[in-house]
């Protein structure tokens, strides 16, 4: 069982058993976030900045590898669509990547 806190999101709480699911699956069951490619790793759009529990995320992957050479993926940052986590995590949404619509604390 994971934890993952949604920082600037009123500090939401998601509960998740399952180490294989990637983050933005669960993420998308509890909220709305930013995925303009539908989850192949073709933008950045689903970015996430990594609070607390980086060690808990699943290796880099070679999509994550391109946009860090790119500099559009800095090493606090993971993309939701390529990670899993085996353990509690603190994840921030970064003002570039939040929805209109949703009412973040920072
Ligand atoms: S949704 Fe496009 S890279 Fe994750």
């Amino acid at each position: 069982m994971a934890n993952i806190i949604l920082d600037n999101l009123q500090s939401k709480r998601i509960i998740t058993k399952d180490k294989s699911e990637k983050l933005l699956h669960i993420l998308l069951r509890e909220t709305d976030w930013m995925h303009a490619c539908g989850g192949k790793g073709r933008c950045t759009t689903c970015k996430m900045k990594v609070l607390e529990g980086a060690e808990h995320l699943s290796e880099i992957t070679e999509a994550e590898k391109k946009y860090i050479k790119l500099n559009k993926l800095r090493s606090d940052e993971r993309l939701a669509c390529q990670v899993t986590t085996s353990g509690d995590i603190r994840i921030y949404v970064k003002k570039e990547t939040q929805l209109p619509h949703l009412k973040y604390d920072k």
